[in-house]
């Protein structure tokens, strides 16, 4: 069994873009649109893929990283043909390779998986998938004879009468790798954009007597090519809608899809309800039973079950089951929250562990800390972790209350079971069971004011 190969095209620098970062790494939702084009190719079972890569090349490789197994540069743009050409090493001659594009992002796994089957059982040499579109204007027109495929023109170069044609090249093609490299000798450029069109290679390996197919695609969405940025936002509104449809499918109550952005690889069970305004990115995983939003971002994070997040910020966070966040919270990175907790309104966590049962309920900071459970915070409390060049941590035993506007200056230990009266800064440990009072006593002036006003 031959490996399944795949080439991306991605030199191009995408100049309707009007950008300084290249095409292919622009986003549609929290993903760069080469993304989801790999992420498509390794579900439908590539296990070799090579990029093509030249205008800003350094930049693309360090983006695109080690999600493919190498890179090809094409140092000038001279044509699909020519970007496929740099990859002539990896392409080799054994074996077949599917040829992608790096601005198609919305091409779906089963779609290449279909496409392979198609180029397997009709014993191709090369398969072509093609759509039909209401308006094929800019694209290449597949020209039939007899109904069987005969070559591709491009927009620039067709006839008025090959223009009316409405079945589209797009730009998705598996090639038997022999055949596809022996057609390279012959690729010329003479055409309206003098570029090397990889579309040429069918019509050489055709005119050779082999077998060139055409499989005709139906849901036009999959092949739309992202020149500018108004195509982004097109490709990116399919994307949002087919993300929030598979999880309503799956289960989850999306009150206003359209005002509900989740990224691809987040995963939602059933029974949550996820309220409009609410953004969900990167590897975010959500449990059953939750209650998201309105009007929240939640990045990197795991959220157990019954959990409620209203109005919050969370940063690759963790929030064990039956705990509320927010309104109006801000959870940054490396908080772990337990079971039953409370962080309110105007609290921010950060870089600590928060046991269950605990209470944070307003206006509280929270860094670099290690918090037992059952702990209540007074409103105003802050840790103070920083002494401009260090960061401490603070401890706080189990069933410990914090007062009302208590600092805790780290390195600092507050023990099981401890008190602090409110208004206190504490700068030593506090021993287990005792309150701690740090502010100055209070001292009464009798009759003060009528003496001043004299
Ligand atoms: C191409 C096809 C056209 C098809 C359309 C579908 C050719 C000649 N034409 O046209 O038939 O209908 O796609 O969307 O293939 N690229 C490089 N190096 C280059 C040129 C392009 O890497 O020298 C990359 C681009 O970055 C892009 C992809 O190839 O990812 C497609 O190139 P583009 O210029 O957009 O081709 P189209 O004109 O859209
Ligand atoms: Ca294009």
């Amino acid at each position: 069994m031959n490996n399944k190969k795949v080439v991306v095209l991605a030199a191009g620098q995408g100049t309707r873009m009007k950008s300084k970062v290249p095409k292919v790494l622009h986003k549609l939702l929290d993903k760069k649109m080469i993304d989801y084009v790999i992420d498509a190719a390794k579900e439908a079972g590539a296990d070799e893929i090579c990029a093509v890569v030249g205008h800003k090349s350094a930049m693309v490789k360090a983006m695109i990283g080690e999600s493919v197994s190498e890179f090809a540069v094409q140092k000038e743009q001279l044509g699909t043909g020519h970007a496929v050409m740099q990859a002539e090493k990896f392409i080799g001659t054994e074996g077949d390779v599917l040829i992608l594009c790096g601005d198609t992002p919305l091409i779906t796994a089963e779609t290449i998986k279909k496409l392979f089957e198609n180029h397997k059982n009709n014993e191709n040499s090369a398969t072509v998938v093609s759509v039909k579109l209401k308006d094929p204007t800019g694209y290449g027109r597949i020209i039939r004879e007899n109904h069987s495929f005969l070559k591709i023109v491009e927009h620039k170069d067709a006839t008025e009468k090959e223009r009316e044609i409405n079945e589209i090249n797009t730009g998705v093609y598996i090639f038997k790798a022999s055949d596809l490299s022996e057609s390279f000798k012959e690729l010329k450029n003479d055409n309206a954009q003098n570029e090397y069109y990889l579309t040429d290679c069918l019509e050489i390996i055709k005119e050779k007597g082999r077998r060139v197919g055409v499989m005709v695609a139906r849901d036009e969405n999959e092949f739309l090519g992202i020149n500018s940025k108004l195509q982004l936002s097109r490709a990116a509104k399919v994307m949002k809608r087919r993300i929030n449809e598979y999880h309503m499918i799956n289960g989850v109550t999306i009150e206003d899809p359209d005002n509900t952005y989740i990224g691809k690889d987040v995963s939602i069970k059933p029974d949550t309800v996820i309220l409009p305004g609410t953004v969900i990115e990167g590897k975010t995983e959500i449990g059953t039973d939750c209650v998201i939003g309105p009007n929240s971002r939640i990045t990197n994070s795991i959220i157990k079950d019954g959990v409620t997040i209203q109005s919050s910020v969370l940063l690759s966070a963790e929030v064990d089951n039956y705990t509320t966040i927010g309104p109006f919270a801000y959870l940054r990175p490396n908080s772990k929250i337990g079971e039953h907790v409370k962080i309110g309104d105007f609290v921010e966590i950060k870089n600590s562990t928060i046991d269950d049962g605990t209470k944070v309920s307003h206006l509280t900071y929270v860094g670099d800390s290690d918090v037992g459970k059952n702990v209540n915070f007074g409103c105003g409390t802050v840790t103070v972790n920083y002494d401009g060049k260090n960061k401490f941590r603070t401890t706080i035993g189990d069933n410990a209350f914090i007062g009302c506007n208590t600092n805790l200056i780290a390195p600092v230990t507050i023990k099981d079971n401890a008190f602090t009266a409110a208004g206190s800064t504490i700068t030593f440990d506090v021993p287990e069971g005792s309150l701690s009072i740090a502010r100055a006593k209070q001292v009464n002036k009798p009759g003060w004011r009528e003496k001043k006003e004299d």
